[in-house]
């Protein structure tokens, strides 16, 4: 097993009806808050004016930053922490899936600083405090209303990456299963490949912790019983709560402790796709991981003989891709690239970008070779 610290901060108030108790909750952060969402899906839904009702509640001055798209970019980040610094917000309100919860996070940090939110993410520049950040959570999949981490978009630098610092945790996330009814099918089915895809990140990852396997093993199974009952059902409470539950666990960090903190080169090659081909998040991880798996049915053998046995019973490696495979199809998350547009005269500038920005794991450190064979098991 490995080293590990464990470390969470982040309250989370989960349940029907927890959107009524925010005012009261954020009412001791201060007055002047930063609302950020997306592109119009909470006000399409109502939440919007709930919220508004909650801060007016709390006595709230509130300060706006709408438009965060999915496979959010730098660039907003900026504009917002201008918006936050010249009024001196007291916290943020981040209400939307995982594009606008991670902005807002670096928000969170870029404002108490005056240079752009990417000098974080080449590391030429540490965070030194963050303006306290609520999350209201309207997508179950990415796991960011308990984690640390946070994803950008710098089409500039042409990269999609990862940061993390254990001041961008929330200090509260709201999570009401009600409120990701209006979700449309191909956004929950993703939802629900990524958080399975996180399980698998963390599953490969280097170390041994049986206990952090078992975890992960009962998260994969609760969701793959749920999702597909999710999928016939999207206004189904008990279906929308579980996989959201199961969301959550899967990236609070718990299922990494003793392993390293996970693999990622899955995730890696996928931020490309998204980066250069627009593909949603959950559906580019639906198609390489089972591609990933297939090269690394002798290499990680055990592992995924491992995975079957407990999940399917049956101990057989190619058996075991095969079902994943048959499970992200029934949902209605993509398997192959061909299904998002993306035809094999797009394979070269796909390899040679992964190859630029590493896309390549920490444990099952992958060559050009290998990028060359996972894109012909996904095409
Ligand atoms: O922009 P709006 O109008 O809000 O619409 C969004 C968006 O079009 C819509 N949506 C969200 N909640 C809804 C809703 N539509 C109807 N009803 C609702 N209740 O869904 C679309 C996708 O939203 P987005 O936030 O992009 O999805 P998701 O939560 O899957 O987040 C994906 C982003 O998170 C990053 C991904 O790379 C990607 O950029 N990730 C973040 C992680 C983290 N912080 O730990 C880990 C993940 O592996 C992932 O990389
Ligand atoms: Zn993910």
């Amino acid at each position: 097993m490995e080293n590990f610290i464990a470390h969470n901060p982040t309250s989370l108030h989960f349940g029907k009806g927890v959107i009524e108790t925010i005012g009261k909750t954020v009412q001791p952060l201060g007055k002047k808050v930063l609302l950020v969402y997306g592109k119009g899906s909470v006000k399409r839904s109502g939440l919007y004016d709930r919220i508004i009702s909650q801060l007016n509640q709390a006595g709230a001055i509130v300060f706006e930053y709408d438009g965060i798209q999915p496979n959010p970019l730098v660039e907003d980040v900026d504009k917002a922490a201008a918006i936050g610094r010249e009024n001196g917000v007291d916290y943020i309100l981040a209400v939307g899936g995982g594009s606008v919860i991670d902005s807002a996070k670096i928000i969170s940090i870029a404002i108490p600083v005056d240079h752009s939110a990417w000098k974080f993410y080449e590391y030429k520049a540490k965070p030194v405090k963050a303006i306290p950040l609520v999350a209201v959570l309207t997508l179950a999949a990415t796991g960011t209303e308990m984690n640390p981490f946070a994803v950008l978009q710098n089409p500039e630098t042409g990269r999609k990456d990862g940061y993390g610092s254990p001041l961008c945790f929330p200090v509260h996330s709201f999570l009401d299963p009600e409120v990701t009814y209006t979700v449309p099918a191909d956004y929950t089915a993703y939802g629900i490949a990524d958080l399975i895809a996180h399980c698998f990140e963390n599953y490969f990852g280097k170390g041994d912790s049986s206990l952090s396997d078992r975890f992960i093993t009962a998260i994969i199974a609760d969701a793959m019983e749920w999702g597909p009952k999710l999928m016939q059902n999207l206004h189904g409470y008990n279906e929308r709560a579980a996989i959201m539950y199961d969301a959550t666990m899967a990236l609070n960090m718990m299922t990494g402790y003793g392993k390293s903190g996970g693999d990622w080169g899955v995730h890696g090659m996928g931020h490309i796709l998204s980066l250069l081909h627009g593909v949603p998040h959950g559906a580019s991880l639906s198609i390489l991981f089972p591609a990933w798996m297939k090269l690394l049915k002798e290499r990680a053998a055990n592992q995924i003989s491992k995975l079957g046995s407990e999940l399917f019973g049956n101990a057989d490696v190619e058996s075991t891709i095969a079902r994943f495979e048959e499970f992200f199809t029934l949902i209605g998350s993509p398997v192959r690239l061909s299904q998002v547009g993306i035809g094999e005269d797009k394979f070269e500038e796909i390899i040679r970008v992964m190859i630029r920005n590493k896309a390549e794991g920490s444990h099952y450190k992958l060559s050009e070779a290998d990028y060359h064979l996972i894109m012909e098991y996904a095409k």
